[in-house]
């Protein structure tokens, strides 16, 4: 089956002091700029407040795909989307209320994503469907770059992409995609790939991003 692949390079690694810089030198081989809010409360790191977050989107000059990694996510959700997010994605364990707050993501404008942690079932999310624009698998702890990938999480994009079936939704993995990984995640199902320390590390960035495009595309199409 053909599928679009998507590269959404993560920020994380860049240095935050250049972002525009950071962002720039990637934005025309990237489909959009995953950005990770973290709150030092939902995972033991601290990114950015909503105000700087908002800064950072407003002169991205590519869709930003959030990436909400905060506690008692509900309320904040909706506001990530009103500020010009193309994609908003929640935590299922950080958040009380999952169906209304994808609805509340989707009535402002932007893509709704659910996001799972190693430890969390899919199954037990599946019945959200009809509100999930995309779901995010996983493949670190999240709260940190560089970390390695987690071959274990591979059974569960599966099962993901078999819950899927033929709706157009995008399923995205986030942790340790590399030229090393980035094929078995491809292979599993998975069109969506944040790809943080292998863009941000690399000599060239951008040629990075082609080579990870390049390889997923392979595998899929
Ligand atoms: C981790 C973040 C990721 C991270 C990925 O919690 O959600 O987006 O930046 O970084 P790498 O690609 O280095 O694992
Ligand atoms: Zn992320």
């Amino acid at each position: 089956m053909s599928r679009e692949i998507r590269i959404t390079p993560s920020i994380l690694n860049a240095d935050f002091q250049n972002l525009d810089y950071e962002i720039g030198r990637i934005a025309a081989q990237s489909d959009l700029i995953h950005l990770d809010v973290m709150d030092n409360i939902f995972v033991p790191n601290f990114t950015f407040d909503f105000q700087r977050a908002s800064e950072i989107i407003h002169s991205c000059p590519i869709p930003v795909d959030a990436h909400l990694m905060v506690a008692d996510v509900d309320h904040i959700a909706p506001a990530y989307a009103e500020t010009g997010c193309a994609s908003v994605t929640i935590h299922a364990e950080a958040t009380r209320n999952v169906g209304a707050t994808l609805r509340s993501i989707r009535k402002a404008g932007a893509r709704a994503g659910l996001g799972i942690k190693p430890g969390t079932s899919i199954e037990d999310y599946s019945e959200f469907i009809d509100d999930v624009d995309m779901f995010l698998i996983m493949t670190v702890e999240p709260g940190f770059g560089g970390q390695s990938f987690m071959h274990s999480m591979m059974d569960k994009v599966q099962r993901t992409r078999s819950i899927i079936g033929d709706r157009p939704i995008w399923l995205q993995v986030d942790g340790g995609i590399s030229l090393d990984t980035i094929s078995e995640a491809a292979q599993a199902g998975a069109d969506v790939f944040v790809a943080g320390s292998a863009v941000f590390k690399a000599d060239n960035p951008s040629e990075m991003i082609n080579s990870l495009r390049k390889l997923a595309d392979s595998v899929v199409n």
